[in-house]
C-alpha cells in the first residue's frame, strides 16, 4: 500500500525475523479485525473524481511514489499527541499489505500480535518464556494488544487506547482506569467489605479499596500491577519505584492469601479464611 513505494530497507525499524506462529484471539475485545481485510474508504482523492485524463488514477508507478500520510488521505492517523514510530515514519506496510491493488484494499500482515513482535521482539521472546515469567496477563499472551492499544496513534502516552491514570496517588475514578474495567469489574475495587468480588482481602476486607483509597488517598494499579507479565504472581511488579530508588516488592501467594514483603509498608499477610491482624508481624510463606 503506503509503502508500496518504499523498499523494505527503508523500515528501518523493522526486523527481518521470519514471523512466529501467533493465533489466538480470544481476549474481550476481539481482535478479529486483525485477521479481516479492510478497504480503505478514501483511496486516493483521484480516484473518486470522474474519470478524465488529469483526474484518473495515475499509474502505478507514480502513485506507488506517493506517500499515504502527505497525500492527505491518512494524515489525520498521525494528528495526535503519542504517534506509533513506525506510523510517523511512514513504515505502513510493516503492518498492511496490498490485498487488491486496484481496489486499494489491504490486509493485515500477521495476525493477532505477530507484527508487533517483529519489531518488540524483546516482548514476544518474554512471552515464550515460560520459566522466567510466573503470570502473564490473558490478553497479552492471546496477542491481543489493541485492546489495550491504538496501532496508530493516540492521546494517551504510551499508545493506550483508554484511560490509565498516571498520578500515582489520587482519589480513586472508576473513569480513570477504564483501561482495565472495560474487562473487570470496578466492584474488585469498589466494595469496601466483599467475599466474592475480590481475592485482594483479609477476611472480607477489600485490599484493593484500602490501596485505591476509594475513600480518598489512593494508589493507582500501575503501583503492583504490570500490564503484560510478571516474574511474580498475579502480575505484582518486582519493584515500586520511589524516586529514582527501586524498592523490591516481594509478593507470595498462599491458598488463602498472600504475603507482601517489606516495602512501602512493614511486611503484612492478609487471609481471606482467618483475617490477619494488622498488627501481628509477617512472615514469609513456607
Ligand atoms: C503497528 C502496526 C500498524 C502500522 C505501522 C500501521 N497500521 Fe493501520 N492498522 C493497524 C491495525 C492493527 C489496524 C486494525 C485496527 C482495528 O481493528 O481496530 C489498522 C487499521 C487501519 C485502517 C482502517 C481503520 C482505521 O483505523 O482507520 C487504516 C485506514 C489504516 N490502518 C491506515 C494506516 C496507514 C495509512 C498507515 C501508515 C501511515 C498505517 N495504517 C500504519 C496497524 C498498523
Ligand atoms: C515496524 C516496527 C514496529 C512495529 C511493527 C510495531 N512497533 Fe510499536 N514501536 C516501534 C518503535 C520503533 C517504537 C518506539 C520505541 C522506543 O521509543 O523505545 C514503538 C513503540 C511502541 C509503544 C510505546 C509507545 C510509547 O509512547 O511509549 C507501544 C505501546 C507499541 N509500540 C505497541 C505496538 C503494537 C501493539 C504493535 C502491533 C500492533 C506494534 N507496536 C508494532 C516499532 C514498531
Ligand atoms: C491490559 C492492557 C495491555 C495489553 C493487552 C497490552 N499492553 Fe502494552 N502496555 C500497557 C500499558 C498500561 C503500558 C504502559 C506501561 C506502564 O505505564 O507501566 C504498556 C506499554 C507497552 C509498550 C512500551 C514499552 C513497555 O513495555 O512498557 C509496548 C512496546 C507495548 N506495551 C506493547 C504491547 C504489545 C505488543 C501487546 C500485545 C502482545 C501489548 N502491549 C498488550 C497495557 C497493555
Ligand atoms: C482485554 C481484557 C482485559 C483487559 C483490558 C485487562 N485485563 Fe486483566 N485479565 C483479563 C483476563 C481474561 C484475566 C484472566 C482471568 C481472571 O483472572 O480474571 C485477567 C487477569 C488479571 C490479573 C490476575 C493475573 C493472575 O496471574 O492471576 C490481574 C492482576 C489483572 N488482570 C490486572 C489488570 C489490569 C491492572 C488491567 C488494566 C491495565 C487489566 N487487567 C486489563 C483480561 C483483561
Ligand atoms: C497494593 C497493591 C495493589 C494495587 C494498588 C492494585 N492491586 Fe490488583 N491485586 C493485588 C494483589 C496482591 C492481587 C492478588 C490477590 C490474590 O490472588 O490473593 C491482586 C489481584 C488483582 C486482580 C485479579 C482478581 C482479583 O481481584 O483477585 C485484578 C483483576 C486486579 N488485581 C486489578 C487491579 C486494578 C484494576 C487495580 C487498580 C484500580 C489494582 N488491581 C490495584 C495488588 C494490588
Amino acid at each position: 500500500m503506503c509503502g508500496l513505494g518504499m523498499m523494505a530497507s527503508d523500515v528501518t525499524m523493522r526486523m527481518m525475523r521470519p514471523r512466529t506462529a501467533w493465533g489466538g484471539r480470544t481476549g474481550c475485545r476481539s481482535v478479529c479485525a486483525l485477521a479481516a481485510t479492510f478497504a480503505v474508504a478514501c483511496a486516493f482523492a483521484a480516484a473518486q473524481q470522474p474519470s478524465s485524463e488529469s483526474t484518473k488514477v495515475p499509474d502505478r508507478a507514480t502513485w506507488v511514489r506517493l506517500d499515504c500520510m502527505t497525500s492527505g488521505c491518512h494524515a489525520k492517523l498521525a494528528v495526535q499527541q503519542f504517534v506509533h514510530a513506525p506510523v510517523s515514519q511512514g513504515a505502513c506496510d510493516s503492518c498492511h499489505e496490498a490485498a487488491d491493488e486496484a481496489k486499494h484494499t489491504f490486509e493485515l500482515v500477521g495476525e493477532g500480535a505477530e507484527s508487533c513482535f517483529e519489531c518488540h521482539e524483546d516482548l514476544g521472546d518474554a512471552l515464550e518464556e515460560s520459566d522466567t515469567y510466573l503470570s502473564r496477563h490473558f490478553p497479552v499472551a492471546e496477542g491481543d494488544c489493541l485492546s489495550c492499544h491504538d496501532p496508530h496513534a493516540s492521546k494517551l502516552a504510551g499508545l493506550l487506547s483508554s484511560s490509565y491514570r498516571e498520578r500515582r496517588y489520587g482519589r480513586f475514578d472508576e473513569d480513570q482506569f477504564e483501561l482495565c474495567f472495560q474487562c473487570h469489574d470496578a466492584e474488585l475495587v469498589t466494595e469496601p467489605e466483599t467475599d466474592e468480588t475480590t481475592k485482594f482481602r483479609n477476611g472480607e476486607v477489600n485490599l484493593h479499596h484500602l490501596h485505591t483509597g476509594a475513600d480518598g488517598k489512593g494508589r493507582n494499579c500501575k503501583t503492583c500491577h504490570t500490564p503484560h507479565m510478571s516474574r511474580q504472581a498475579r502480575l505484582v511488579r518486582e519493584g515500586v519505584m520511589f524516586k529514582k530508588w527501586k524498592m523490591p516488592l516481594q509478593y507470595l501467594p498462599t491458598k488463602t492469601g498472600g504475603y507482601c514483603g517489606p516495602a512501602c509498608h512493614s511486611a503484612r499477610s492478609y487471609d481471606r479464611i482467618q483475617a490477619v491482624s494488622r498488627e501481628k508481624p509477617a512472615r514469609p510463606p513456607k
